[in-house]
């Protein structure tokens, strides 16, 4: 795989420049076409590139769009044949002639800003009208709300869907535990189950072989769930997905 050419700001990668910004200037940064403007840090390029350079990815499905730099730079590094990624703001970014760019390869990549990552039926029936195959994804990634009871929502309706051998990545999965501002009762989330609490449940079902995972991959940052070649009910639910002897497992 082509490699990142790191300068001050950011780095290079194919025809793409990323300005890497995840502080409190992302709420103003704007950038155009061939620039885009991306949530991540070094450690996670690397972790994903660890895992999508020797993988063919036909159908990718990204949960989170923000100012477009995660669907350019996956689209570059994993070149699916269909990409559909969803948020629930537009903000003005380059995606829109990267999907130009995109079609002229022959490839296909769609950026929705009116579906939230819990509808996941909406998300599936879009998918499979667009691009005109099932709903089956290689790769799905989920950098959106991290507020675990979308989190589920999605997981629930979606993991079934990777296909065997394909992972579900959860972003920021750690925040209950980091410092600063998230231990703050002022918090948005601060009332709420972390998200942590899903990762957890997915460790549990995976030794329970009840929620078709093979491996639960942990990064600081990033969990890659990998699936295997069970097929999931349709009313798949990961948090009963796990026997408890009987206690409640009411997470962090
Ligand atoms: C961390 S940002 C995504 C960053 C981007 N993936 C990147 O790496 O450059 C999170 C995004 O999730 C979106 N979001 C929040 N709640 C959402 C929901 N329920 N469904 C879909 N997207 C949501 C926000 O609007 C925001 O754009």
């Amino acid at each position: 795989m082509e490699t990142f050419q790191f300068n001050n700001d950011g780095f290079s990668f194919k025809q793409l420049k990323f300005i890497q910004e995840y502080g409190s200037n992302i709420a103003t940064a704007t950038a155009a076409y061939p620039e885009f403007i991306l949530m991540k840090s070094k450690p996670m390029l690397s972790a994903y590139s660890d895992r999508l350079q020797d993988r063919t990815v036909t159908n990718l499905l990204e949960l989170g769009i923000m100012k477009g730099g995660s669907t350019a730079l996956f689209n570059a590094m994993a070149t699916p044949q269909n990409h559909m990624a969803v948020d629930v703001y537009k903000h003005e970014s380059g995606l829109d002639v990267l999907a130009e760019i995109v079609a002229n390869e022959g490839r296909k990549l769609l950026a929705r800003y009116d579906i939230s990552q819990s509808d996941t039926k909406l998300i599936v029936k879009t998918f499979e009208e667009h691009f005109g195959v099932a709903a089956e994804f290689d790769v799905i990634i989920d950098d959106a709300s991290h507020n675990y009871d979308l989190s589920l929502a999605s997981f629930n309706g979606l993991f079934g869907r990777v296909k065997p051998g394909g992972f579900y990545a959860i972003e920021d999965w750690g925040w209950a535990h980091w410092g600063g501002a998230f231990q703050q009762s002022d918090h948005p989330e601060f009332g709420n189950t972390s998200l942590s609490t899903l990762i957890l449940q997915c460790v549990m079902a995976c030794t329970a072989g009840m929620a078709g995972i093979s491996r639960v991959d942990v990064t600081p940052d990033t969990v890659f769930i990998h699936r295997n070649q069970s097929v999931l009910p349709d009313d798949f639910a990961l948090e009963r997905s796990f026997p408890t002897r009987g206690r409640v497992f009411t997470g962090a």
